[in-house]
């Protein structure tokens, strides 16, 4: 008899993870919370991304810098443009795709980028 309550008890402990796992999921698919320990937006500019935009310029094709207007002046409005170029650059900008960045990753680092550089 003592065991079957114990059971029950388990059984109620393992459906309150289940739940609260499962609120985790429904959050949102496209924004899962940080994961404590992930490199942030910055360090990953500066790992990847500040050799050729250094202070957020453009080393190699200054009219593509990273500052806001010219990024407005080329159709770059949003941290979600900045993804997008990142998985798919122009000419002399590195691809970065999953493999490189995660979609957090890529995420992290366009916003970065979108509301550093004015
Ligand atoms: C090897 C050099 C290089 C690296 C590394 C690099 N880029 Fe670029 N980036 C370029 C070049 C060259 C262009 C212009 C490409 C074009 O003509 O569209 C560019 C363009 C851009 C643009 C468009 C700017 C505009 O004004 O339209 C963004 C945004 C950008 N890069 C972000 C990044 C980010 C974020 C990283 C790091 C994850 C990165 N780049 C890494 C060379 C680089």
């Amino acid at each position: 008899m003592r065991r079957q309550w114990a059971g029950y008890l388990a059984g109620a402990v393992v459906a309150g993870v289940l739940c609260v796992l499962q609120a985790g999921c429904e959050r949102h698919a496209g924004e899962p919370p940080p994961i404590p320990g992930a490199e942030t937006g910055e360090a990953l500019f500066l790992r990847l991304c500040s050799g050729c935009h250094p202070g957020g310029r453009n080393v190699k094709y200054p009219a593509k810098s990273l500052d806001r207007m010219t990024l407005a002046a080329n159709g770059v409005n949003k941290p979600r443009d900045i993804v997008n170029i990142l998985r798919n650059p122009g000419p002399g900008m590195p691809l970065f795709d999953r493999a490189r960045l995660s979609d957090r990753e890529a995420e992290a680092v366009a916003s970065y980028v979108f509301t550093t550089f004015k």
